[in-house]
C-alpha cells in the first residue's frame, strides 16, 4: 500500500489563460509519432522554425535529447518506453501550461500511452502527427546505423524489427515523408493547426 503523501496542489495567481493572453496565442501539444528515422525530429524542427518565425512561443522535446538527460535511467523495454512517454507527457503538460506550443518527437510506439497523454493534456490541446514512413524506407535511410545493428542482433527490442509499433488509427495529420517534401509536410501541419485551433494571435 502506497504511503499517503499529503500533497496539496497550490493554485497560483497567474493562469495558463493569462499566459496565453500575454503571448497572444494559445498553447498546445503537437505530438509526432513514427519509426526511428521516419523524420519526426526533422519535421518538428522545421515546423518549430515556421511557428517561431511567425512569432509563436515554442519548445521541442526530442527523443535522443530527453533520453540523454531526464530519462537516461530508462532502457527500451516495453515498461521503460511506457515510463518514457508518461514522463514526457507530464513535462509537455507543464510546458503547455507555461504557454508554449510544445512539439514532441518520440517513437511513442504504444497506442495506450499516446491516448494517456492526450487525456492528460486534454484532447482539445493535443494534435497527433503521424510521420508515416514505411519500415523499408527508414531502414534504407538508416541515418544512425541502428537498423543495421538491430538486424545483426546487436540491439535488442528495436522498434519495427524486434519490438512493436502500433500505427495511429486516427491521427490529426499524416505526413508521408517518403512521398512529400519537408516544406509540404510543414504546410500540411500548419493547415490543420489553423483549421483545428484558434492559432491566430488575436484569438487566444
Ligand atoms: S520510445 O519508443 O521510447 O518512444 P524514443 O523516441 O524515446 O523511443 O527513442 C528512440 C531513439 O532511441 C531512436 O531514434 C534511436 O536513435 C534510439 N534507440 C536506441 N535503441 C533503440 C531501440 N531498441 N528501439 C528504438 N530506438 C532505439
Amino acid at each position: 500500500m502506497a504511503e499517503k503523501l499529503h500533497i496539496v496542489p497550490h493554485t497560483h495567481q497567474v493562469s495558463r489563460a493569462d499566459r496565453n493572453r500575454q503571448r497572444q496565442h494559445r498553447s498546445l501539444l503537437i505530438w509526432f509519432v513514427g519509426l526511428s528515422g521516419s523524420g519526426k525530429s526533422t519535421l518538428a524542427s522545421a515546423l518549430e522554425k515556421e511557428l517561431y518565425t511567425q512569432g509563436y512561443g515554442t519548445y521541442i522535446l526530442d527523443g535522443d535529447n530527453v533520453r540523454s538527460g531526464l530519462n537516461k535511467d530508462l532502457d527500451f523495454s516495453d515498461a521503460a518506453r511506457r515510463e518514457n512517454i508518461r514522463r514526457i507527457g507530464e513535462v509537455a503538460k507543464l510546458m503547455v501550461d507555461a504557454g508554449l506550443i510544445t512539439l514532441t518527437a518520440f517513437i511513442s510506439p504504444f497506442k495506450e500511452e499516446r491516448e494517456y497523454v492526450k487525456q492528460l493534456v486534454g484532447a482539445e490541446n493535443f494534435v497527433e502527427v503521424f510521420v508515416d514512413c514505411p519500415l523499408e524506407e527508414c531502414e534504407k535511410r538508416d541515418v544512425k546505423g541502428l537498423y543495421k545493428k538491430a538486424r545483426a542482433g546487436e540491439i535488442a527490442h528495436f522498434t519495427g524489427i524486434s519490438s512493436p509499433f502500433e500505427e495511429p488509427q486516427q491521427p490529426d495529420v499524416v505526413v508521408p515523408t517518403h512521398q512529400i517534401s519537408l516544406a509540404e509536410g510543414v504546410e500540411r501541419i500548419m493547415t490543420v493547426l489553423k483549421d483545428k485551433l484558434p492559432l491566430q494571435k488575436d484569438e487566444a
